[in-house]
């Protein structure tokens, strides 16, 4: 691996508060959580943003660093001190190293936008992707990327994860939404976009995020749509009467986006958004023919109510795109109407990925749930903060998770995530080996090992495993971060690990002997090939392996698209290495 820690520079804790109980900073926590949760207030109340960055670097100094390498071990932690970091990071303590750019300085440099051709749209006229999500979520940033497109705000207020300020963007909407419609509220806001940020291409802006239940910090569902959202659309006329709305659906088979659609959504929508929204997601979660027929008119619905808006609301521009289309016609189309090269659209429609395991056309949406299949030390902890810099902290569990069924009013002790999949499939026979794991979409160094208790589950060196995942599962995505076999035994044997596999009573597929360097080289490299033999014999999952170097950010770069300082963060490398 091509990390060199010794670059960094020192930086904050992300969020393995769990580490700190190793090094008995009771205290410090304390003080972080305060700090944190003191943090999350400004944020979300709006203010901060004209504060200086040297308060904010305070109070990021003041928040614990975690030092502690790794925790293999479970440990016993109350959950109070093991968890709280999560969500606050989300919000406030996204910074993650400032230095990787460095390693990665082949990306552009996205502040100093290269000259584009005169383009219908800018920062005073915007464009806004307003679809539901899981229509083509992947290729419509592509497609801005690979034309140039600089500004672009997809998901979060700031794309990069170094900022301090950084925010879900459908957080800062709602946020302004409900300042401007409480009469009594003593924040002013005269904007829905006020402090969200100043970009040419919006996207992303729905925004779910689960109930809280960890230790200190308990708080209830969140969700926010701007085209449900009531008078959500009205306010961001008023922000911007000079805007180009871009919609993108299926409308030739509309039943494809429903296939698509993660197990979770329809629960979500139902019981986290229909409060704040009018009752206007369907309320049936069930699948059959009716409750078919409701989400397709939803759906249906949706699209047709963002054109009627546009078309009455002088200023406004729209540009609908058909992802049932052939991809020439919609290029031609895009060309005209946003000025943009053809040969983006059709490249981010059609463009292939290459990876050690072969080629594939690259997915158009992300296939949840993500099983992470790499071992420990082989880039469980980068794929985890990988996808959580680039979907919100929430979607990525790593090693622990907070059961499905805690609530701010009755919290829950976080558990192992091998743990709750171990009793799930080894002892309930469930037919979800997730059922009540937790709200998580992305799953990390999902084994566990508790060599005192003898105690031991890596589900995917379990064959019944991998195919009772998939039975459930058809579509999902695995994704296998892979390095030097030698250099991950080395760091393995670091952190005394081949040792307690071999000796743990219950840990199956392991070698037998700690010591025999080429039975585990080979171990490590039979099991990649493992993996990959499942993927390619599951035709219908995605399957995205990466190498542990900085290679893998481009390449993950090509597929999802995040940031790039997103993959390899000083804190994952530590856990890693
Ligand atoms: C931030 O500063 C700008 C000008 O410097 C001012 O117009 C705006 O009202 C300020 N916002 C807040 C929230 O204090
Ligand atoms: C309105 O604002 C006031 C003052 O900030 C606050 O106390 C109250 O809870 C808010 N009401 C709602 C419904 O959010
Ligand atoms: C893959 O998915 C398609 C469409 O959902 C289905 O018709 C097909 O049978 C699946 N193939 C396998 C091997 O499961």
């Amino acid at each position: 691996m091509s990390y060199d820690p010794k670059k960094e520079k020192e930086h904050f804790g992300y969020r393995q508060y769990r580490a700190l109980i190793k090094v008995a900073c009771v205290l410090l926590v304390a003080v972080g959580v305060v700090v944190a949760v003191h943090m999350q207030n400004k944020m979300v109340d709006g203010m901060d943003s004209n504060k200086s960055k040297e308060e904010k670097t305070t109070q990021q100094i003041l928040r614990p660093k975690v030092t502690e390498s790794f925790v293999t071990e479970p440990q016993d932690t109350t959950t109070e001190t093991a968890s709280t970091g999560s969500e606050t990071s989300e919000k406030a303590t996204t910074p993650i190293g400032k230095k990787q750019d460095e390693d990665l300085g082949t990306f552009e440099d996205k502040e100093n936008p290269a000259a584009l051709p005169d383009l219908p749209f800018d920062d005073d006229r915007p464009i806004f992707v307003l679809s539901l999500p899981f229509n083509g979520d992947l290729v419509v940033p592509r497609y801005f990327e690979c034309a140039g497109v600089n500004k672009v705000g997809r998901y979060w207020t700031h794309p990069d994860p170094t900022e301090v300020v950084r925010r879900p963007l459908g957080q800062c909407l709602q946020f302004n939404m409900e300042q401007m419609m409480n009469k009594s509220s003593t924040i002013p806001v005269s904007s829905i976009m006020e402090g969200c940020g100043r970009q040419s291409v919006w996207m992303e802006l729905q925004y779910i995020h689960p109930p809280l239940s960890k230790g200190s910090i308990l708080r209830s569902y969140q969700c926010f749509d701007p085209v449900l959202f009531p008078g959500a659309l009205e306010k961001l006329y008023k922000a911007y009467p000079q805007a180009i709305i871009v919609t993108v659906q299926r409308k030739f088979f509309p039943q494809l986006w429903l296939d698509a659609l993660p197990k979770d959504i329809k629960t979500h929508w139902k019981k986290w958004c229909n409060p704040t929204h009018d009752d206007a997601f369907p309320k049936s979660s069930k699948i059959s023919a009716s409750a078919d027929a409701k989400y397709i008119e939803f759906y249906n619905n949706y699209y047709k109510k963002l054109e009627e808006f546009a078309e009455n609301h002088q200023g406004w521009g729209h540009v609908s795109i058909n992802l049932d289309e052939d991809p020439d016609v919609t290029a031609k189309q895009l060309e005209e109407e946003l000025k943009l090269p053809q040969k983006c659209w059709k490249d981010s429609v059609e463009g292939e990925m290459v990876d050690a395991a072969g080629s594939a056309r690259r997915p158009m949406d992300i296939s949840f749930p993500v099983l992470v299949t790499s071992l420990p030390k082989s880039g469980a902890a980068t794929a985890q903060q990988y996808f959580a810099c680039g979907l919100g902290d929430w979607t990525a569990a790593h090693q622990w998770t907070t059961p499905s069924d805690s609530t701010p009013d009755n919290p829950m002790r976080d558990v192992p995530i091998g743990q709750c999949l171990q009793q799930n499939f080894k002892v309930d026979h469930k037919k979800d080996v997730f059922k009540g794991c937790g709200h998580a979409r992305i799953w990390s160094d999902v084994g566990y090992l508790r060599s005192a208790q003898g105690k031991c589950y890596y589900p995917s060196l379990d064959e019944g495993f991998m195919d009772a995942f998939a039975k459930y599962y058809p579509h999902a995505t695995i994704f296998h971060a892979v390095r030097d076999a030698g250099e991950w035994l080395t760091s393995t044997r670091l952190n005394k690990l081949p040792g307690r596999w071999s000796e743990a009573e219950e840990c199956v597929g392991f070698p037998d002997d700690p010591k025999e360097d080429a039975t585990w080289h080979d171990f490590y490299n039979d099991y990649t090939q493992r993996i990959r033999k499942f993927a390619a014999s599951h035709v219908n999952m995605t399957y995205i392996e990466v190498p542990l170097s900085n290679d893998g950010a481009q390449h993950l770069q090509s597929i999802f698209g995040f940031h790039p300082k997103c993959w390899g963060t000083k804190m994952a490398r530590e856990i890693d290495q």
